[in-house]
């Protein structure tokens, strides 16, 4: 038998290698992402490994979403037994995995009584979904944030600020306004111009395309404020800030974030199934959980079995291991050795949990990324002057260090960064 994925032969490239796979992923894969800057093949914890055989500490995590790291035993022996008993079901009917999984997410949400679970495959998709409950309010102005990134669906991107996303698809759906990012002021404007047409207030607690931008301090309580006075929906994307990224299940649970806040509706997906695609929104109490009716909405593998068993091993692997409060003390560790570098390189670092942000002096973040990879580290230039890490959240101290002294031995000045190469 053909082994299905055994490349052809390209002249002058070995088959199998990192090239060979490049060529063949040019040729074959639209160019969205523009080519891969590796062919990764397998990962065990938190190291990933490419097609040359070259090993590199994942600080990634798939952007946010490898929750177990890679290859997890627990998370592949749940995702095979359920495959090997029910791997699919349609929406007329129902499977203990996917029922467990809404019940344990209104657990973690603390959700008040009345409150419902609709499942999605991503988190476009999820605030597709939530963007499709605010319009349920009989009114169609929703109020993002500018720096906002919501997904890139036709709903989910009317509600993303980033004019290079938004403008090659316009028309978008309409009702949605752009507040200046944490600006009170603003807020209050815009609730002023006419209270009774706000639909939602749509927003991440923390901004995690932006660049791990934190909200400043009483903006979300206002927002609440504002929200609750005016009968509009607060809607938190915690698609990149939830499932125990931030060290809390929900970064909204974090007092120095959320500030007690108690949003209406929490969109998740990425960290969720721990690397399988899986999206879920939390309508928390009666009202939200009641603006979809039966045939408002659909998907066909929302809340597919073998999905919802991912989220359910990846949230019992969190639990059973103790593993939000090692993303407490690893992300803490981590953020407090590369301010103790005092490398001038490294303006600030910023971040809750193991989302940070290592922001720089100059606008080599590229640059700096590219060294990382090819010295063994996968990290993301979020920004031109910021560094995104989004490890596995069983990343540990030691593993850290070793992106600390990668760092530590970054050239003291810009000029050679970009000389060097
Ligand atoms: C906050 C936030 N919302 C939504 C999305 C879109 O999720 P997906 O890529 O799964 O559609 C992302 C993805 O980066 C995100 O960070």
């Amino acid at each position: 038998m053909s082994d299905l994925t055994s490349p052809p032969t390209t002249v002058g490239q070995a088959p199998g290698s990192g090239a060979a796979w490049t060529d063949r992923y040019r040729s074959a894969v639209m160019d969205t992402f523009g080519p891969p800057q590796r062919v990764l093949v397998r990962g065990e914890g938190a190291y990933v490994w490419d097609a040359d055989g070259r090993r590199y500490l994942d600080l990634l995590g798939g952007i946010a979403v490898n929750a177990l790291g890679h290859a997890h035993p627990t998370l592949t022996a749940a995702v095979s037994a359920q495959l090997g008993t029910l791997g699919h079901v349609s929406n007329f009917f129902g499977s203990p995995t996917q029922i467990a999984l809404a019940e344990r997410l209104l657990e973690l949400s603390s959700a008040p009584e009345g409150s419902r679970v609709f499942f999605t495959n991503s988190g476009t998709e999820a605030n597709e979904a939530a963007l499709k409950m605010t319009r349920r309010t009989g009114r169609s102005r929703v109020l993002a944030l500018e720096g906002g990134f919501h997904g890139r669906t036709m709903g989910a991107l009317s509600l993303t600020s980033k004019a290079a996303y938004r403008e090659p698809f316009e028309p978008l759906p309409g009702g949605v306004s752009f507040l200046p990012f944490g600006d009170v002021d603003a807020l209050e404007a815009a609730f002023a111009d006419d209270p009774g047409s706000v639909a939602a207030v749509f927003l991440e607690p923390l901004q995690g395309e932006a660049g791990v931008r934190h909200l400043p301090a009483g903006y979300l309580t206002r927002v609440r404020e504002l929200t609750t006075e005016h009968g509009a929906l607060l809607v938190l994307d915690e698609v990149q800030t939830g499932m125990g990224r931030t060290g809390s299940w929900f970064a909204h649970q974090d007092p120095t974030i959320g500030e007690g806040v108690v949003p209406d509706v929490v969109t998740l997906a990425k960290g969720l199934g721990g690397g399988f695609p899986v999206g879920a929104v939390l309508a928390l109490g009666e009202r939200a959980a009641s603006l979809l009716g039966r045939g408002q909405h659909g998907t066909t593998f929302g809340g597919n079995p073998v999905a919802a068993a991912a989220a359910l091993a990846t949230i019992g692997v969190i639990e059973r291991d103790g593993i939000l409060a090692d993303v407490m003390d690893v992300g803490a560790h981590l953020r407090s050795a590369v301010e103790a570098l005092g490398h001038p390189l490294v303006a600030s670092v910023r971040g809750a949990g193991l989302l940070v942000a290592v922001e720089l002096t100059a606008p080599v973040a590229a640059e700096v990324a590219s060294r990382a990879l090819d010295a063994g580290f996968i990290v993301n230039p979020v920004s031109p002057t910021a560094l995104r890490l989004a490890p596995p959240l069983i990343l540990t101290r030691e593993q850290a260090d070793t992106f600390v002294a990668f760092l530590a031995d970054l050239p003291t000045t810009t000029g050679p960064i970009e000389e060097d190469r």
